[in-house]
């Protein structure tokens, strides 16, 4: 599949759109986690989705160690936000927020600058019917903060999503699937238009 419209300029150069997706939970059978495996199936080709696993390796946000010669682990973590057009975050919710990890991963970043204008995705996932809507907000406005580009239209709450995957972590809802889609398509376009933006 392609994209149509203004990415066909991009296409026509070659250019991959890469987009890094960030779980905000630890956990090995992560519904979280499946969205995002899900998410590279349902991509366009010249999507190019990398999940970084490597939230649970960072040390706990230090200012003290917030320079430009960070811990190794904060270094590979800002190189690989560098080296992405756009980020897709998919999170649980946390006793009514973010969860730690996540939220020690972002204030990393505050200093540093990466998610400047970076077109962001925020979906937030879980088994309950509000589907994480608390740490979706607080995400939001966090993000927010940080001067990241939100994607209106990759803004996703999946309530009941125990049910919508199957236990090897497939999306059995048609019409989440088709969201997710939709909304991986509105991240894709705000990748290319700042992409081009920045050419020009
Ligand atoms: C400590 C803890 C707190 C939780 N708090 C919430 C919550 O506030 N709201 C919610 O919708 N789910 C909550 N849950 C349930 C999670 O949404 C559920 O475990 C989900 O599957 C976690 O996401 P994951 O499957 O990607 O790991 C909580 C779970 C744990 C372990």
């Amino acid at each position: 599949m392609r994209l149509s419209g203004i990415t066909d300029r991009l296409l026509k150069e070659n250019t991959m759109i890469k987009i890094l997706a960030i779980s905000g939970s630890l956990r090995s059978s992560s519904f979280n986690t499946a969205l995002l495996r899900a998410a590279i199936g349902l991509a366009f080709d010249n999507i190019d989705i990398l999940i970084y696993d490597r939230l649970g390796n960072l040390p706990h946000f230090n200012p003290e160690l917030d320079t430009d010669n960070p811990p190794a682990a904060v270094k590979d973590w800002r190189d690989q936000l560098k080296a992405s057009g756009g980020v897709l975050i998919c999170t649980p919710e946390y006793a009514h927020g973010v969860p730690g990890v996540l939220k020690n991963a972002l204030d990393w970043i505050v200093s540093s600058g990466e998610f400047v204008n970076k077109p962001t995705a925020v979906i937030s996932a879980s088994p309950s019917p509000d589907g994480g809507e608390k740490a979706h907000a607080s995400l939001l406005q966090t993000l927010r903060v940080m001067t990241a580009e939100i994607v209106e239209e990759s803004k996703m709450l999946i309530p009941g999503v125990s049910a919508k995957l199957n236990k090897s972590g497939e999306i059995t809802d048609p019409a989440t699937a088709q969201e997710l889609q939709a909304l991986l398509n509105a991240l894709a376009q705000a990748i290319t238009i700042a992409s081009l933006q920045f050419q020009s």
